[in-house]
């Protein structure tokens, strides 16, 4: 079960149709006057439910920003170009919005006087010299979304700071969850459908590499306690604590399924990390957040259903709540 939801506020949340967006804007959705700004590259609008206001745009646009961010209490910033490898590829073009595009949203939130909770990521600390990593770590990106990442994480400490605004950066690690799909989507929803298809399993590199999997409805927990922290201004890892390697994911994937998928080693992938692993007593003890959904059960729930609708996903909840 999710926290209790923020109540009576005007929320915007940048990247609102999307994969986290979507479970963020469903909880708050019923309590709270939520807009949801999104260009719908791969959000959906059938993740949204019926009362939300919608502004498709992208978050470069400044009307549509302004527009969506009117009057807004809280902005969860969620929009991003979320690709590593398209991030290599193609660094400015990630640069635009990653980062860029994410100071317009800053400086919207200085107009509305708006807490801003906005996504940074594990990839901010590179091959971490310990492990678990803690916030403290030494931060040396290895792709420019992680450059990227590491500066918007920093815009938004510096921002509490010089502006007085109330900002909290989330460090994601590994998120998973249902409607994580697309040629872009993380390992577990590409394994998933490898293995529910009958096809190989493909592990990149030799396998031994390791991460940390949160699941969807634990960040969407971890957005809640941000929004109402009193420890602004400051980054907080966001993942278990707990590590697998992606040799054994895709073993515990194809059994789960019981798919006769072989799987099958390709090269690696240039710029990988090696390991990536949350030290999360920062985030326990400040934003008395702890994530709750295991690894096991988080798969399990992925392969008995995977609701595709807002309406569908409310109805679980609603079940859950009982
Ligand atoms: C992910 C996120 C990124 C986030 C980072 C934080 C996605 C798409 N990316 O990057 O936004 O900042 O975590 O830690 O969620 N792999 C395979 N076979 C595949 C696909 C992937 O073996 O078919 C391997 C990759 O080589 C990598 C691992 O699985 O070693 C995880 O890959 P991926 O899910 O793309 O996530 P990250 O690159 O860790």
């Amino acid at each position: 079960m999710r926290s209790p939801p923020i109540r009576d506020r005007t929320v915007l949340v940048t990247g609102g149709a999307g994969f986290i967006g979507s479970h963020l804007v469903e909880t708050l959705a019923p309590h709270n006057e939520v807009r949801v700004l999104d260009n719908f590259s791969t959000g959906d609008q059938s993740y949204l439910p019926e009362d939300v206001t919608v502004v498709e745009g992208d978050i470069s646009d400044p009307i549509a920003l302004q527009q969506a961010a009117r009057g807004a209490d809280i902005i969860f910033h969620q929009a991003a170009m979320v690709s590593v490898g398209q991030s290599v590829a193609a660094p400015r073009a990630s640069n635009e919005t990653n980062l860029e595009a994410s100071l317009l949203v800053l400086e919207q939130a200085r107009q509305e006087d708006a807490r801003v909770v906005a996504a940074s990521s594990a990839a901010v600390y590179g091959h971490p010299d310990e492990l678990p990593v803690p916030e403290t770590a030494s931060t040396e990106p290895t792709s420019p979304y992680g450059i990227q990442k590491l500066a918007l994480d920093q815009y938004v400490r510096r921002y509490e700071e010089l502006y007085d605004l109330e900002t909290v950066a989330l460090r994601y690690f590994n998120v998973y969850g249902p409607r994580q799909q697309g040629p872009y989507s993380g390992v577990i929803s590409t394994f998933l459908e490898q293995a529910r298809a009958g096809e190989a399993i493909t592990v990149e590199g030799d396998g031994e590499q390791t991460r940390d999997f949160v699941h969807v409805d634990d960040v969407v927990r971890a957005n809640l306690r941000a929004a109402t922290t009193d420890s602004v201004g400051e980054a907080y890892n966001i993942g278990t604590g707990e590590r697998i390697s992606i040799r054994e994911l895709a073993e515990t994937i194809r059994d789960a399924t019981d798919s006769q998928s072989p799987v099958i080693h390709k090269d690696p992938r240039p710029g990988d990390i090696r390991h990536s692993g949350a030290d999360v007593s920062k985030a326990d003890s400040e934003l008395g957040f702890d994530a709750r959904i295991s690894l096991e059960s988080g798969i399990r729930s992925l392969i008995s259903s995977e609701p595709a609708t807002a309406s569908e996903r409310a109805a679980e909840r609603a079940v859950d709540a009982q």
